[in-house]
């Protein structure tokens, strides 16, 4: 997969906030591959915003999307759901992966 293009380049620090797990999150990198790349493996699907499966909750920081038009309501959005398959952090974050649950 590619990486997004990036308004900038920085790493931040995300955090999941069930396992605690902390790990770099590039202001230019998916918040799924960030994930992955520090052994976390999020369910996902197809990776460009569509299908939703890697839907998760964004408690603390800001995300970009590197798509204009993630598969999020605008009402999912205010309530802190991402796509991390394409969301990337532009802060330090913290989130749950996973948070179909929350759905409920
Ligand atoms: S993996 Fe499909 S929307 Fe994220």
């Amino acid at each position: 997969m590619s990486s997004p293009a990036a308004p900038w380049s920085q790493v931040f620090q995300a955090t999941d906030s069930v396992t605690g797990c902390s790990f770099p999150a590039p202001s230019d990198l998916p918040l799924l591959v960030a994930a992955e790349h520090a052994g976390l493996r999020p369910v996902s699907s197809c990776r460009n915003g569509t299908c939703r499966s890697c839907i998760s909750h964004l408690t603390r920081g800001e995300v970009y999307y590197s798509v204009a038009w993630p598969g999020l309501s605008p009402d999912e959005k205010a309530a802190g759901f991402i796509l991390p398959c394409v969301a990337c952090a532009a802060s330090d974050v913290t989130l749950r992966f996973g948070a179909w649950d929350a759905f409920d």
